[in-house]
């Protein structure tokens, strides 16, 4: 293909707005696929992630459009993951390409991600083009958006294309502006090689295959390359392009986006970002920003039957060669025996990670409360680093802890400041600013504890504004709090995965809070069960969990056989998700209220 001819771009919006939709639709048009083969939203192809409807792999499509002009365009779709748990995805996805479409609800106008992205998309420095979507929804407002778009975000939008990727309107109008305002890739196909690697997965046949953007020079069948951040070396075997079926070539030059294989069984070998070279005439630089992704989120998880810790080592380190994101070492739980402490770059991840454990691999697993990394600073002056609360060093040893803040920004129509406000208060929140959108909206920003906001924030938020907040959030740093160790004691004995870290001031009542709902959550056993929250030594809060008066059997006079197996199979079932810590069963849901606050 001519390089003056190719164009590459990616669709950014906030979630919901119809990013995928119009993704199909472009293929379609496009005639890559015929409405007969799409199945809904292919560019998603998970289960996963059709089911929650969410974007979580990047994927690239090669399309060809012949334009008004008369001339034919090879076009490269890059879909890009919506959620901000995996932002550094999105950024190197857009550096991949050279425009984006910003797709922007017409009923919803411009929201917190669909910020956050355009400020990813312009740290790229990409054309961005804005496409109002869901024209034909009766309560759309274009005009409303268009404001927005230039308001907020500041982009010109008087030529924003009126589209309805549902219906199909506007599609070829948005296909002539990519043609017309996307730059032409640039960068010499005959220079050293420098290709950005932006996704990859594992394939049980073939090994690691590498989706990257040849940026320059021309990658070939048959040649030796080299990881350049771990310089690991090996020969292509297969490269190709996604029609979206996958087609092989000969080459990729320059401008062209595709995947390759090369046997490559180790993952680790491979990183997002990285940039790929030739082993003969290599590239004296790599290409610009390539980071590794530290997880910010920790938890335990351990199987329910103990037997399968092994089968849980096989299924983390399966899964890890398709997301390097993810971090696992062994941990020991005097409460819950073997298991592991992962990384997680958010909840999100977390959860698709142990719905995948349990789906794929068929594990039964009991999660600890989630976890950020704090920063100790002890008084020899040392610093150390805890992503396990009950790892948390003695008191006396400790100079300050430090906790991870994010700016979050949250934009939300007026009525609902109240009840925003109050939760930012809530959850420990430094008010920054708030502005008016328009007449209507607001942009509020505070700055937050990171392990404020990993447990509800999100739900909390949605549910005190009927739904119509948007949030994001960026890492800004850490910052010195009064935190403290909390220790939950059931009949007397520390449970090490219950321990929390609290801020001081607000350790008693999140102790009653705890103790209260713990009582409710650990069923009733044989013996009456007190439950305690302390702060080092002191007891904070109590509860009691009642005895149980009857044995379920008791009541079987020891006749009906078949009527005891039923029952105690019933009490099995009920106990899947319970460990027993002692003589005490504790379920599941324990380790989560320890976040809860009311
Ligand atoms: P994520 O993958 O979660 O980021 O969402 P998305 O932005 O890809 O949105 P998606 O395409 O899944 O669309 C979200 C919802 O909006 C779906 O129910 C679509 O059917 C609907 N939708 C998309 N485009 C239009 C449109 O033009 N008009 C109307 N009425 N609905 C639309």
């Amino acid at each position: 293909a001519k390089q003056e001819q190719i164009r590459n771009f990616s669709i950014i919006a906030h979630i919901d707005h119809g990013k995928s939709t119009l993704a199909d639709r472009i293929l379609e048009v496009t005639g890559a696929i015929t409405s007969r083969e799409m199945k809904d939203q292919l560019l998603d192809s998970m289960e996963l992630e059709r089911e929650r409807g969410i974007t979580i792999k990047l994927n690239a499509v090669q399309l060809t459009y012949t334009a008004k002009d008369g001339k034919e365009y090879l076009m490269h779709l890059i879909d890009t993951p919506g959620h901000v748990d995996f932002t550094y995805e999105v950024s190197r996805s857009l550096a991949a390409c050279e425009g984006a479409l910003l797709v922007v609800d017409a009923a919803q106008g411009v929201e917190a991600q669909t910020l956050a992205n355009v400020y990813l998309a312009l740290d790229n420095d990409l054309e961005i083009i804005p496409v109002i979507n869901k024209i034909d929804l009766p309560s759309a407002d274009p005009e409303r958006a268009k404001q927005e778009i230039e308001d907020v975000i500041g982009l010109p939008a008087d030529d924003a294309v009126l589209a309805s990727a549902k219906s199909g309107i506007g599609i070829e109008e948005i296909l002539e502006q990519i043609v017309e305002l996307v730059p032409a890739p640039t960068g010499d196909p005959d220079g050293p090689l420098q290709a950005l690697i932006f996704d990859s997965h594992f394939d049980a046949y073939r090994g690691v295959m590498i989706s990257l953007r040849v940026v320059q020079g021309t990658i070939k069948k048959g040649q030796k390359i080299r990881m350049m951040s771990t310089g690991a070396e090996y020969d292509i075997v297969e490269l190709g392009v996604n029609t979206p079926a996958e087609e092989k070539r000969d080459m990729l030059i320059a401008g062209e986006v595709g995947w390759i294989s090369g046997s490559i069984k180790n993952i680790q070998d491979v990183h997002v970002g990285d940039t790929v070279t030739a082993v003969d005439n290599p590239a004296p630089e790599a290409l610009p920003g390539y980071r590794k992704m530290n997880p910010m989120v920790f938890c335990g998880l351990y199987p329910i039957d103990s037997a399968r810790y092994n089968d849980l080592r096989e299924a983390l380190e399966k899964l890890q060669l398709s997301d390097s994101a993810l971090e696992f070492e062994p941990e020991t739980s005097q409460a819950l025996g073997f298991g592991y402490r992962c990384g997680f770059l958010g909840l999100l991840h977390m959860e698709i990670i142990q719905e995948r454990l349990e789906r794929e691999f068929n594990l039964e697993l009991l999660a600890t409360a989630p976890s950020v990394v704090y920063h100790v600073n002890l008084t020899d002056g040392q610093q150390m680093i805890v992503d396990n609360p009950s790892k948390m060093p003695d008191p006396q040893r400790i100079q300050t802890i430090e906790e991870p803040y994010v700016k979050a920004t949250i934009m939300s129509p007026a009525d609902y400041i109240g009840p925003i406000m109050e939760l930012c208060q809530k959850k420990r929140g430094d008010y920054i600013n708030m502005d008016y959108i328009d007449n209507t909206r607001v942009r509020i920003t505070y700055e937050l504890p990171l392990g404020e906001i990993v447990y509800d924030f999100f739900d909390r938020l949605k549910s005190g504004t009927k739904g119509y907040a948007s949030f994001d959030y960026e890492l800004i740093g850490y910052k010195a709090s009064k935190l403290v160790k909390m220790d939950i004691m059931l009949n007397g004995d520390r449970l090490d995965a219950l321990a929390i870290i609290v801020h001081k001031d607000f350790a008693f009542d999140r102790g009653k809070v705890i103790t209260e709902k713990l009582k409710d959550v650990i069923p009733r056993h044989q013996f009456e069960i007190p439950i305690q929250a302390a702060l080092g030594g002191k007891i904070i809060a109590r509860s009691t969990i009642k005895a149980l008066r009857k044995n379920v059997l008791a009541k079987c006079y020891g006749g009906d056989i078949s009527r005891k197996r039923k029952l105690l199979e019933k009490q099995k079932e009920g106990k899947k998700r319970m460990k027993s810590f002692g003589s005490v069963e504790v379920p599941q849901e324990a380790f989560m209220t320890v976040l809860s606050m009311d």
